[in-house]
């Protein structure tokens, strides 16, 4: 009987699909009333020589029905986990929701496109500080406490003597001043004015150039501009310049592209103002006007990206909204 037990066992064993089968088997054999402790249990009733020889297998037996457990056990656990691994499975086919990159603002896209076209004409850009003088910002550019062309322009004045800059044209004294001719400058900035609507805010970019030489001509200020409006605007742009006022050149000029609104009607946009530097700036910063002329321009960042992208209020620029952002 005992020697048909190990095969018994492990055909049971071979079917057994749980842990729980598994104990029941166990205690079956192996528990208090089990059929294996049983035969130990008899052990003590036999004589001396039957316990020298059944001893040793019931041993062995129980031994071997142990281990037979043991390993099943074993596999029982392994399978669980492989289960369940094959369950977690993660599918990396499927899918992902994809990533969103940050971009440059359209305003600084613009802005560096700007810098760029001029550099190529061999440009080098400055930079200058937001909070100027009273000197720099009117005074040194022709433009006294009480001359009318103050109103042209609602400044932000801070402490006694200082406002944040009304246009980036600080730049050409304060270049002018710390160098001499020849000189061939644009410096970009954020420029501040009491304003604001459709096309106005508060802060907002120009980008200010000044060349200085000994012989410089208007002709030159068209060359450039009309050179600077085809790389920006395209090649078949029409331009035009009209005579205008600002103290800090002479003659004064505005430029006008000829453009097609949204139904296709041509009319003329005004991109920006210049002019041949005056010789009361050149006087200021010490140069001799006999010697020296020049040409200055000035345009706004904004009005040019508007025009551009034909965008009709200049606040959407600031509100932060990606869908706006996202076009860009
Ligand atoms: N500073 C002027 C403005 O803000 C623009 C300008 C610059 C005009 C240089 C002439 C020369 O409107």
């Amino acid at each position: 009987m005992i020697n048909q037990l190990i095969p018994k066992i492990k055909k049971e064993i071979s079917i057994i699909k749980s842990e729980n089968e598994l104990m029941n088997l166990k205690s079956k054999y192996l528990g208090k009333k089990g059929e294996l402790t049983s035969y130990t249990n008899s052990i003590k009733d036999l004589s001396i020589e039957e316990k020298k020889i059944q001893g040793p297998i019931i041993n062995s037996i129980k031994k071997e029905v142990e281990s037979l457990i043991a390993t099943k056990l074993n596999s029982l656990k392994r399978s669980l986990i492989d289960k369940k691994l094959a369950e977690e499975k993660i599918d990396i086919t499927l899918p992902s929701k994809g990533t969103s990159y940050g971009s440059t603002h359209p305003i600084s896209q613009v802005s560096s496109e700007i810098v760029e076209i001029f550099t190529q004409f061999g440009f080098e850009t400055f930079e200058g500080p937001e909070i100027e003088s009273d000197y720099y910002n009117f005074e040194a550019l022709n433009i006294p406490k009480d001359h009318p062309a103050r109103d042209m322009q609602d400044t932000f004045y801070l402490n006694e003597g200082s406002l944040l800059r009304t246009h980036t044209s600080p730049m050409q004294v304060r270049i002018m001043e710390a160098n001499r001719p020849p000189i061939k400058i644009i410096s970009p900035g954020k420029v501040y004015r009491c304003d604001s609507d459709v096309t106005h805010t508060p802060m907002f970019h120009q980008i200010e150039g000044l060349l200085v030489d000994k012989s410089v001509t208007f002709a030159n200020l068209k060359g450039i501009l009309n050179e600077f409006i085809s790389r920006f605007f395209g090649s078949d742009i029409k331009t035009r310049f009209r005579p205008s006022y600002f103290p800090f050149t002479e003659p004064s000029a505005e430029l006008d592209i000829e453009w097609k609104d949204k139904s296709g009607k041509k009319t003329w946009m005004e991109v920006l103002g210049c002019g041949m530097v005056n010789p009361k700036v050149f006087a200021s910063v010490g140069y001799d006007a006999k010697e020296f002329n020049g040409l200055a321009f000035g345009m706004g960042v904004e009005r040019l990206s508007m025009i551009k992208f034909g965008i009709t209020d200049i606040r959407y620029f600031y509100q932060n909204d990606l869908k706006f952002l996202k076009q860009f």
